[in-house]
Order: structure tokens, then C-alpha cells, then sequence
């Protein structure tokens, strides 16, 4: 009798759990939304929420889901962002029911062994995964996530020498990795270990070893050793596409971002001998992996980084607010460290302990002489900007044609110009020049940083400064229009998205409190007049980005 009625509860209790969880969502006509609101940049370069259409995952993408869940990349990774707990504050955003539209079955999971990886989309470029999959601890110290490394193919081949320099023998191995097309050559970088790592395989590989620090620069070096060239497998490239994807469903949601968003600070830090010490240990625990423990940007993962690690020994920075030629400001490299370089290998540090960023650029300015016999310049002034009107991006337009940017960043802004498959940076490391189109700055998004760009140059870099050549209104001029090419663009594939003339207009509107966050987001379907007003989310939290908060 007792069996019966046990199983009976049993039963009940079965019952119930799949009616509240299984059954009654379905219900709920929330639960079919297959949209989410999405930060879109606008023509005025702000960002501004809208609602859109989450977007299924290409081919490629979905071979990559197929890896992750054969993988288990679930078992440590959740991929679903709280609200609760300052969540939002740490991943981004908090998760929308649309957003996962796509997703047959979830991978939602609920461990918490890794980080959350809901928004890991765009935080790093494909190459950083190719190196953290490789090496996991020699990109992150402490991680304890498992190497991957059946997801790569490789070879192994002896040095020789060519013709009086080190060249890559002769090697059956090699030869099925690569497709050894005429023309097309692939430079490998070797890491002092032995590794050289090639993200392509169309062309014919290359050693080039010029460009490495000393000692790596000579034959001796090299010669007589054997080397492992690394490639993705097709595996692995759709798995770091997926990754890549995931949580751009919110558009650029991260140039709203609080934590990150720092603009010029101005500080400066004392470089007595107690914080360069305490530099000593935060910089081998988490720079020295790429940017090499001495500091020469040769790092065990650098084979794998384009663009490779910054070279500290040179003294030479890109992202400063000082004159083209100057060291940074300490405030610089803060600003740096707290942002990352987008879509580099180079991580965002706003969860780095600020006693400890501070400590890392005090040793940092250990590694070059300059900064003992050289002080920064004094900073430029950054003022207000105009007001983006028509008139300005048009006269930005102008000026980009005249300025002949296009030979370099393409006359559509997608770096695709005459001149840019051949530029190089100072060490000689192949450089692109940049995808005005995906909205993905490494200097910041704001126009500000963009003028600050125009003004000073990236140091190292092709791209000059243009304090000299254009007048202060025509460098903001321009700076608008550059940031106007990302408006209302899917920042992962610099694709245009599908808004209509109204919805644009409304977006562009100058108020600055108009579809400011999640919650004010624009709705384009609703007849006008309701449109302004916020449509109720699923969600049990005021919204992100410090508001409410
Ligand atoms: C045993 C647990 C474990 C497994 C399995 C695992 N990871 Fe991780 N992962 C971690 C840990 C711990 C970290 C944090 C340290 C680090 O970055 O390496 C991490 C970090 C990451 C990050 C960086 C996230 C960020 O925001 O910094 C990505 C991306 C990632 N893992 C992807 C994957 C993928 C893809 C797989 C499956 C192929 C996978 N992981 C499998 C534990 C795991
Ligand atoms: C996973 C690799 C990686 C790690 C770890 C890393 N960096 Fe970087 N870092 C890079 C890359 C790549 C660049 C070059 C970006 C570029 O040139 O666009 C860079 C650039 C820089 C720059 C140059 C900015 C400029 O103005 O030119 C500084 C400063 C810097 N990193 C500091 C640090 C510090 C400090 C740490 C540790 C707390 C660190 N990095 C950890 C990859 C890394
Ligand atoms: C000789 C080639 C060249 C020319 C000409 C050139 N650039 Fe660049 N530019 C580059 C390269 C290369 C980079 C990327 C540097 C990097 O990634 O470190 C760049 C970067 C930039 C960036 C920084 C983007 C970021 O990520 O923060 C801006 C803005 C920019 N260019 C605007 C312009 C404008 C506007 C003009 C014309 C007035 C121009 N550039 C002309 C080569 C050039």
C-alpha cells in the first residue's frame, strides 16, 4: 500500500515538474519572442537600443555548436547572464529570451567552472582562441581549462639553409597541410620554443625571421632545429566562428559598456621600487605569456597573435593622447589596460584589481630606456565635439576622399584599399588597416578617441598623424564620418541591418536619454507614437549599464 501511494507522489511530483517547466513556458507567449534589443550605433556615432531579430547561425557557426556540445565545453561554460549578483556588470548585458531563438537544443548549462560565455562574442580576435585552445595557461596563468589540441593539425620540419638564410626543409607533412598556391606565401613567426602557428593554409609557408627580437632575429638561432608549424582544423575554425558569435545578437552593446568605458584619465603613477616589484609579479602572471618575460612581445603564444604582442623594449605605443613620436601618459596605458585593444588578442584588465594595473604599467616603463630619458609630451587638448549634423558627415566625406584614406582603409571604409595588403608595421609585421564598417575600434568608439586617433597617430603603425595636415574642425569632421560608416551595421560581419527609413530616423534623433538602454529600446514594429515607448521584457531586473542599479 505504502508503494502505491509513493508512487503515486511519484508520480504527481513528475507530473507537476514537467507541466511548470516543460509545458507552461510554452504557454507563456514571451517564450516564443525570437527578438532581442540590440545596441546599434547611430548616424551621430551614440549608441542606441533597438529591437531586431535574432539571426540563426551560419554553416560554419553551426559546426562549431556541433564541437562545442560534443566537446563539453558546457560542462564548465554556462551561457546564460544573471539577473543578479552585478552579473551585468562583469559579462555585459542581461540575458534576453530572444536571443536564444536560434538555439536547438540549449546549452544554457548551469556550471560555472569558466566564465560565462554569453558574451564572449568579439571580446577577443580568432586568434587569441587559437592560441587559448593551444595553450590555455600560457594565454591565462591560472586557467585550469583542458588543452584542445586534436582540434589543430600539424607537421613537423627541420630548419635549413637556402640560399644563405633559414628556410623550412623539404617535408611530406608539411606539404598536406598547405595548399602551396604560387604567389600566395604565409609568414610564420616561430615562438622560442619551436612553435609557429599559421591561421591560413591557402599559400605556401614562409619562415620569416627578421622581424622577431634578438636573439630569434638570427640564423644561428634557428638553424639545425626542428620545428611544429601548427594549423585549425576545420573544427576549430567553425568553433572560435561560433564563439565569435555568441551574444552579437546584441549588436555593440559593449561600446555602452560601464566598466570599460574610462575616458582620459589623468594620473600619474609613482614608479618607486615597491610597485615596480609588485608589477613584477602581476606582469609574469598575466602579461608575460604574450608580451614575452622580457618584455620584447615574444611570448610563447605570440606565433599565434596577429597583431602580434606590443614589443616594450621599443617604446613605442600606439594609443596615446600625446603628439606622434611622444611616450603615453600613464593615464594612456591605464586607459589601455582597462579597455583592452578590441578585437586583439590583448584582453580588457576591468577585472584586474586597479592596485594591480597600476603596479603592471610601472613595470611595464621598465622594459624601455626611453623612459628614463625621455619624459611624455604634454597631452592634446580633446575638447567638445560638434554637433553631428548631415552637414558635418558630408563634409567628413569630403575630406576622407581628399585625404586619400581609401588607398589604405578602402573608399567604403572596409580596409580593403589598393595599398593595404602590403603594409607593414615598423617591425616589420604585416598589418591591416582598419574595417571602419564593423564599428570595432581598438582606440575606443567614441568619437572623441576617434579624433584623438587623427590627431596623434598610431605610433609604429602606416597610419600618420594628421595634426598638421588638417584643421581641428576638419579632423572632427572626419571623425564623424569614419564612425558614421558602423551605424546601423552587425558589428561581426560589418553587414548592413535591415531598418527601415522610419526606424532609422528615430534612432538618430539627438536626445541623449532616447533608447539609451535595453529597457527604452526602440520597438520599429509598433504603429508610430506607441514606438517610443518601451515595450515590457522578460526580465526580473531594472536593466544594465548602471542604471536602476
Ligand atoms: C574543465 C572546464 C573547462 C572546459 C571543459 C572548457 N573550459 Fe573554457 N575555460 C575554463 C576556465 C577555468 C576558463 C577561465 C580561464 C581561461 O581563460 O583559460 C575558461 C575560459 C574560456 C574562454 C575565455 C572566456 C573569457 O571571457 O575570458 C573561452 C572562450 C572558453 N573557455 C571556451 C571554451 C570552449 C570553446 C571549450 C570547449 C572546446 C571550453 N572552453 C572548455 C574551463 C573550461
Ligand atoms: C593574450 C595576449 C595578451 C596578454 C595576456 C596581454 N597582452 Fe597586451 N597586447 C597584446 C597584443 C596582441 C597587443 C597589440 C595590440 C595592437 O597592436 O593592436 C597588446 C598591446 C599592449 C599594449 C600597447 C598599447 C599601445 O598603446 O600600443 C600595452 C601597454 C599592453 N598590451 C599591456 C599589457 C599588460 C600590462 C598586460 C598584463 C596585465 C597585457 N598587456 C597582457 C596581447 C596581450
Ligand atoms: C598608409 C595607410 C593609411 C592611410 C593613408 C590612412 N590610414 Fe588609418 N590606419 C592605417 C592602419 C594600418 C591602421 C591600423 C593600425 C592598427 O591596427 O594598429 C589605421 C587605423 C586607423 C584608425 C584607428 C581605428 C582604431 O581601431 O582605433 C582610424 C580612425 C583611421 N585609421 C582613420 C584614417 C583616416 C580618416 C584616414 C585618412 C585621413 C586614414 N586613416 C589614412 C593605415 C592608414
Amino acid at each position: 500500500m505504502l508503494r502505491l501511494y509513493a508512487l503515486g507522489a511519484g508520480f504527481v511530483c513528475i507530473s507537476l515538474a514537467i507541466f511548470v517547466q516543460g509545458l507552461l513556458p510554452i504557454a507563456i507567449p514571451e517564450s516564443r519572442e525570437t527578438r532581442a534589443t540590440r545596441a546599434v550605433r547611430n548616424e551621430a556615432g551614440e549608441v542606441k537600443w533597438v529591437w531586431y531579430e535574432s539571426t540563426p547561425y551560419t554553416a560554419v557557426e553551426q559546426l562549431g555548436r556541433d564541437v562545442y556540445r560534443r566537446e563539453g565545453c558546457w560542462y564548465c561554460h554556462s551561457q546564460y547572464v544573471r539577473p543578479v549578483a552585478g552579473e551585468d556588470q562583469r559579462w555585459g548585458p542581461v540575458s534576453e529570451v530572444g536571443e536564444y531563438a536560434h538555439d536547438w537544443p540549449h546549452l544554457l548549462s548551469t556550471r560555472r567552472i569558466g566564465p560565462d560565455l554569453t558574451r564572449v562574442g568579439l571580446k577577443f580576435s580568432d586568434h587569441w582562441h587559437f592560441a587559448h585552445h593551444w595553450a590555455p595557461r600560457a594565454v591565462v596563468p591560472d586557467s585550469i581549462m583542458p588543452e584542445f589540441r586534436w582540434l589543430y593539425r600539424r607537421a613537423r620540419v627541420a630548419v635549413i639553409e637556402r640560399d644563405g638564410a633559414v628556410a623550412l626543409g623539404d617535408s611530406r607533412e608539411l606539404k598536406a597541410l598547405f595548399s602551396f598556391e604560387r604567389g600566395a606565401s604565409i609568414p610564420l613567426y616561430p615562438s622560442p620554443d619551436g612553435i609557429a602557428f599559421a591561421a591560413r593554409t591557402d599559400g605556401a609557408p614562409v619562415l620569416e625571421i627578421a622581424s622577431l627580437p634578438e636573439p630569434y632575429d638570427r640564423a644561428d638561432a634557428w638553424k639545425g632545429k626542428t620545428l611544429t608549424v601548427i594549423v585549425p582544423t576545420a573544427e576549430l575554425r567553425g568553433l572560435v566562428a561560433y564563439t565569435q558569435k555568441l551574444g552579437t545578437n546584441r549588436g555593440a552593446w559593449r561600446d555602452a559598456f560601464e566598466p570599460q568605458a574610462i575616458a582620459v584619465s589623468v594620473m600619474s603613477i609613482p614608479q618607486t621600487e615597491a610597485q615596480v616589484e609588485r608589477g613584477r609579479v602581476v606582469y609574469a602572471r598575466r602579461c608575460a605569456g604574450c608580451h614575452g618575460v622580457k618584455g620584447d612581445g615574444n611570448g610563447p603564444v605570440a606565433t599565434f597573435l596577429d597583431p602580434r604582442p606590443r614589443n616594450f623594449t621599443l617604446g613605442s605605443f600606439k594609443f596615446r593622447t600625446t603628439p606622434s613620436g611622444s611616450l603615453p601618459t600613464d593615464g594612456d596605458l591605464y586607459r589601455t589596460l582597462a579597455r583592452g585593444v578590441r578585437w586583439t588578442a590583448m584582453p580588457t584588465w576591468h577585472e584586474l584589481p586597479e592596485k594591480d594595473r597600476i603596479a603592471a604599467i610601472a613595470y611595464v616603463k621598465t622594459f624601455s630606456a626611453r623612459w628614463k630619458d625621455e619624459r611624455p609630451e604634454p597631452a592634446i587638448p580633446i575638447g567638445e565635439p560638434p554637433k553631428p549634423t548631415r552637414e558635418l558627415l558630408t563634409r567628413g566625406q569630403a575630406l576622407y576622399a581628399r585625404a586619400k584614406c581609401g588607398e589604405c582603409h578602402g573608399d567604403g571604409g572596409k580596409g580593403d584599399g589598393p595599398s593595404a595588403a602590403q603594409l607593414r608595421d615598423d617591425s616589420k609585421f604585416p598589418i591591416r588597416p582598419t574595417d571602419f564598417t564593423r564599428g570595432q575600434f581598438k582606440g575606443g568608439g567614441d568619437v572623441r578617441d576617434l579624433y584623438r586617433t587623427m590627431t596623434t597617430g598610431l605610433d609604429g603603425t602606416p597610419m600618420p598623424s594628421f595634426a598638421d595636415s588638417m584643421s581641428d574642425d576638419e579632423r572632427w569632421a572626419i571623425s564623424a564620418y569614419v564612425l558614421s560608416l558602423s551605424a546601423f551595421r552587425d558589428p561581426l560581419t560589418g553587414e548592413e541591418l535591415r531598418l527601415d527609413e522610419r526606424a532609422r530616423a528615430r534612432l538618430n534623433v539627438l536626445e541623449p536619454d532616447a533608447f539609451a538602454s535595453p529597457r527604452l529600446a526602440l520597438d520599429p514594429t509598433a504603429p508610430p507614437g506607441v514606438a517610443e515607448q518601451p515595450k515590457t521584457m522578460v526580465r526580473f531586473h531594472k536593466g544594465m549599464l548602471g542604471e536602476g542599479r
